[in-house]
């Protein structure tokens, strides 16, 4: 069996969370085998690093520590989750992925976009997503967002606007070099506009690729 791995991207308080439920529900209902993870997180070893990463109450993280530690939570949920549940033909949607990476610490933080790759490359053992979903609205309305949904903004959200352009910036360059995979989604619509968009995509793919043998609920 083969599963099939979507990711979904976009700068904070694009809806990511939101569209990966819609879409495992409706998939579901369809009678496969769906799983949900989120990144940094979605292990127990993840979720520590999360905390680490996030908590503004913890210290500053310096840059190339973050680049390692959102890199060791992906390695943590690439082999014990991802890629097993990948193995059953379920179909994974994880709320962020390397693409995440490449652009908030490769090209808004400024690390290196080419080393990011690299280490990211051999954390996952060189997993990439089928799909990626880019769900993209102006940074304005995502820190707004943000801001409304949460009383306080994570450590990177903390960056603020200018440093959310960057990544909103980053995410276009990785749809142009990633054109096979990459799918743009207009993202300041109403959720179900964005999630008609989202599932016909999925549909389509799997119509297309029959290598794929996927698993069925009981
Ligand atoms: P989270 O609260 O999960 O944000 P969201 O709901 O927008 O996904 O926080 C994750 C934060 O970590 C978010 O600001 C993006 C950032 N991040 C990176 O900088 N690099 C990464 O590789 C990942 C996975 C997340």
């Amino acid at each position: 069996m083969q599963g099939i791995f979507i990711t979904l991207e976009g700068i904070d308080g694009s809806g990511k969370d939101t569209q990966a439920k819609m879409l495992a529900k409706y998939l579901e209902k369809k009678g496969y085998s769906v799983l949900i993870t989120r990144e940094p997180g979605g292990t127990s070893v993840g979720e520590k690093i999360r905390e680490i990463l996030l908590n503004p109450e913890i210290e500053k993280v310096d840059s190339r520590a973050e680049v390692l530690l959102f890199a060791a939570s992906r390695a943590q949920i690439v082999s014990n989750v991802i890629k097993p549940a990948l193995k059953e033909g379920k179909i994974v949607i994880s709320n962020r992925y390397v693409d995440s990476s490449y652009t908030y610490q490769g090209m808004a933080r400024e690390m290196g976009l080419d080393w990011v790759i690299e280490v990211n490359e051999w954390a996952t053992r060189e997993l990439l997503p089928d799909i990626t979903f880019f769900l993209d609205i102006p940074e304005e309305v995502g820190l707004e967002r943000v801001d409304r949904s949460r009383n306080i903004r994570d450590k990177i959200e903390k960056n603020g606007e200018i440093f959310q352009r960057k990544v909103r910036e980053g995410y276009y360059k990785l749809a142009k070099m990633f054109p096979e995979r990459y799918r743009i989604i207009d993202s300041k619509r109403k959720e179900l506009l964005i999630h008609k968009d989202i599932r016909k995509e999925v549909d389509k793919f799997i119509k297309k690729n029959s290598k794929f043998s996927l698993k069925k609920k009981n």
